[in-house]
């Protein structure tokens, strides 16, 4: 019998969206993490955090290699510490860097974000204090997902 693949997470915007004190809360912890970054390479530092609605709050910093592909960026390291914590139902993920123009996450890490967390907020800051916050649908238009197979 031909098995249903899993079709992502869709819960995140049905409530009420997260205050600009959590936002901000969290661009605080993504700036921490940040600090733990393992970057020699690129020297571009990354910071994330990532909430469930619940509240727990996970967070991840990119980690680079000598075989560069290997490198993991924060928003991915945050995911799969989550996921593999039994984790589920995220609203929100917040990402730190410094950069001239607010850094989005790459285009790997929206697809992995809208698999284990649908279409969460997306709140990006930079070391400024600027910060940008948009949905995951809107960074990834037209998804592929698991509803494809
Ligand atoms: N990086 C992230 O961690 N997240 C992003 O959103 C963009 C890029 C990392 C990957 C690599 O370690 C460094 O930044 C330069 O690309």
């Amino acid at each position: 019998m031909k098995k249903r693949r899993p079709a992502p997470r869709k819960r995140a915007g049905r409530r009420a969206r997260p205050s600009r004190t959590m936002l901000a809360a969290m661009a605080a912890l993504a700036l921490e993490a940040r600090e733990r970054a393992h970057a020699p390479y690129s020297r571009f530092r990354v910071g994330a955090a990532l909430k469930t609605r619940t509240g727990e709050i996970v967070t991840g910093c990119n980690i680079e290699n000598a075989s560069y592909g290997l490198s993991m960026c924060a928003e991915r390291v945050a995911v799969f510490k989550a996921v593999s914590e039994g984790l589920d139902d995220f609203d929100v993920i917040a990402v730190v860097a410094d950069s001239k123009r607010i850094t989005p996450p790459c285009g790997p890490c929206r697809q992995i974000l809208w698999e284990y967390c649908g279409d969460v907020l997306v709140h990006m800051t930079d070391l400024k204090g600027r910060s940008r916050t948009m949905r995951l649908a809107e960074l990834l238009p037209m998804p592929f997902d698991g509803g494809h197979l």
